[in-house]
């Protein structure tokens, strides 16, 4: 069962958020040399980012491999680049080795752009599925129950047989973006799912009841299901409606 913790304020969110993430990473850079992490877009986890900027002892950047979960088909200097705001507030500040950054190529179509994320995919380390590890893995939520690019009633949550899908009527602006897929998800070991604001409270009481018509609680099912941990890290306003 996914473990919930809520928390009064935003920053104690971020706190605890940037707290989880420094242990997640150490302990697999200890166990294995290098560690996968994949970041989340919007607006939610950018205090977390500040924080961990200010964190430049506190873990090896230089061993990890750094995946953007879902990007939007934009160049990385367009203000809605996942990518660019991730940059601007955490990956611009410490020493990351770039040839471990997975950068996502927005600026080709949505098809074209998974496809080559997805190859990209081969240069991160492999868990006993064949699967590309992923130690660490944030994902926000939206108002109707997505997470990644994956919404509701869209086909990119239906796929199987890829890593990464493209998309290309996103209901949340701009509509074309690539996303990782719930078969990227079941290589997951260790995922935070965070949520923040009363818009979210609604979904998030659904997921954590399992309904499956939300692709949140179909990404935390994928995790688990494969034998990954998620933890959901919620503020009172998003947690409002838990029973
Ligand atoms: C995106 C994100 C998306 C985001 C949620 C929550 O590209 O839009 O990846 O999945 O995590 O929509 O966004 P907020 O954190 O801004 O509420």
């Amino acid at each position: 069962m996914a473990e919930q913790r809520v928390f009064a304020k935003p920053e104690e969110l971020a706190q605890a958020v940037a707290v989880l993430t420094i242990q997640a990473l150490g302990a697999a850079v200890e166990r294995s040399g290098t560690a996968t992490w994949v970041l989340a877009g919007g607006s939610t986890p950018a205090a977390a980012y500040r924080l961990l900027a200010q964190e430049q002892g506190a873990l090896p950047w230089d061993r990890l491999n750094v995946l953007m979960g879902d990007e939007r088909c934009v160049a990385v200097d367009h203000p809605d680049s996942n990518w660019g705001q991730a940059a601007a507030a955490l990956l611009d500040h410490v020493p990351v080795d770039g040839n471990r950054l997975l950068v996502p190529e927005g600026t080709l179509p949505p098809d074209e752009a998974a496809a080559r994320y997805a190859a990209a995919l081969a240069q991160v380390p492999t868990d006993a599925a064949g699967l590309p590890r992923l130690d660490h893995v944030w994902l926000g939520v939206g108002e109707d129950g997505h997470t990644l690019s994956l919404f509701p009633g869209l086909e990119a949550v239906e796929v199987t047989d890829r890593l990464v899908a493209g998309v290309h009527n996103s209901p949340k602006p701009p509509p074309e973006r690539l996303t990782l897929t719930l078969r990227a998800l079941r290589g997951a070991q260790d995922c935070l799912i965070i949520a923040a604001g009363a818009g979210k409270a609604e979904v998030i009481a659904r997921a954590l009841r399992g309904d499956v018509k939300l692709p949140v609680a179909r990404a935390a099912q994928a995790v688990e299901e494969a034998g990954g941990r998620v933890t959901w890290l919620l503020d009172e306003a998003a947690a409002a409606h838990i029973g």
